[in-house]
């Protein structure tokens, strides 16, 4: 690739990235340049006639070749992920976190001031740390079962000067606390679906926390169960495509009064909320 302009290397990247199975093959191959070249990306788009040179040229090529042969997540290669208003960083330990599971963040906005909060299945810290940041009033905690992804998250925690307590648990077992609301992004893939995953979710993120068993919900009834016995007056899940009346059954008859559903920004029912 030597002498090869911005426009260049980004079509080249395009295709090869493309070919591999990428819906989002140019989106890809901006920051992949941009992480290489240690610029933004609107720096791509003001100057497209710059040569890459340098040592920026084979870690470019290195970083395609993982995104298009190994289909490694651009997040994992450039090492963080924007959620809300802060970056986590994020590797093969925990799941990349999702913009819909920002909802569940804005759904937990409008608790009481001093809430205690826990965010069960924390993986990076997304949910647990973006709510701190937004909302230092109260009170979070977060736990996981991988105590992998936990040193990862409290490494968040210290970097982003968040005061959130973490926990190595199995859902609420052994947690000792009076929890006001608890929240969740469980692992609700049902494993007959894993074919349609894209290839770079299955190949690199963690297992445990994309999937629940053959319908999905095999952490999800145990949560419920669990945080309905806890005496949290809110818990909010979320929950996959076409498994709201499912969980928001299941929350109904765990006990809780009042159960509301949420939508992401593609029209999908993607946090169920139980209040009593
Ligand atoms: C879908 S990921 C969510 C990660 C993060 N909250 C996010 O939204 O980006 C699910 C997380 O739940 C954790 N997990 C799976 N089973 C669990 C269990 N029984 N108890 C606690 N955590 C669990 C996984 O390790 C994983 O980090």
């Amino acid at each position: 690739m030597r002498g090869v302009t911005v426009r260049d290397a980004l079509d080249g990247a395009q295709t090869a990235i493309g070919a591999s199975g990428s819906d989002t093959a140019r989106l890809d191959a901006e920051l992949l340049l941009a992480h290489a070249l240690g610029v933004n990306r609107a720096a791509l788009y003001s100057d497209p006639q710059r040569e890459v040179t340098g040592p920026a040229v084979r870690t470019y090529q290195d970083l395609v070749r993982r995104r298009s042969v190994t289909h490694e997540p651009v997040a994992y290669l450039l090492g963080s992920k924007g959620f809300r208003s802060i970056d986590l960083e994020v590797d093969g330990r925990v799941l990349v976190p999702r913009p819909e599971t920002e909802l569940l963040v804005e759904v937990a906005l409008g608790l009481e001031p001093g809430s205690r909060v826990l965010d069960v299945g924390t993986g990076s810290g997304a949910v647990a740390l973006a709510l701190k940041h937004e909302r230092p009033d109260l009170e979070v905690t977060a736990s996981d079962i991988s105590s992998a992804a936990l040193e990862l998250a409290q490494a968040n925690a210290r970097r982003l000067q968040l005061d959130v307590s973490f926990f190595e648990a199995d859902l609420l077992t052994g947690l000792d606390g009076d929890w006001d609301a608890i929240l969740s992004n469980p692992p609700y893939v049902a494993e007959r679906d894993s074919a349609s995953l894209p290839a770079d979710v299955v190949a690199h993120e963690p297992a445990r926390a994309l999937f629940g068993g053959e319908d999905g919900l095999d952490v999800v009834r145990p949560l419920v169960e669990a945080a309905a016995q806890s005496g949290a007056k809110l818990l909010a899940l979320e929950i996959g495509a076409g498994q709201s009346d499912e969980v928001a059954k299941l929350i109904d008859e765990a006990g809780f009064e009042r159960t509301s559903r949420h939508s992401d920004l593609a029209g999908i029912e993607r946090v169920v909320v139980g209040e009593r």
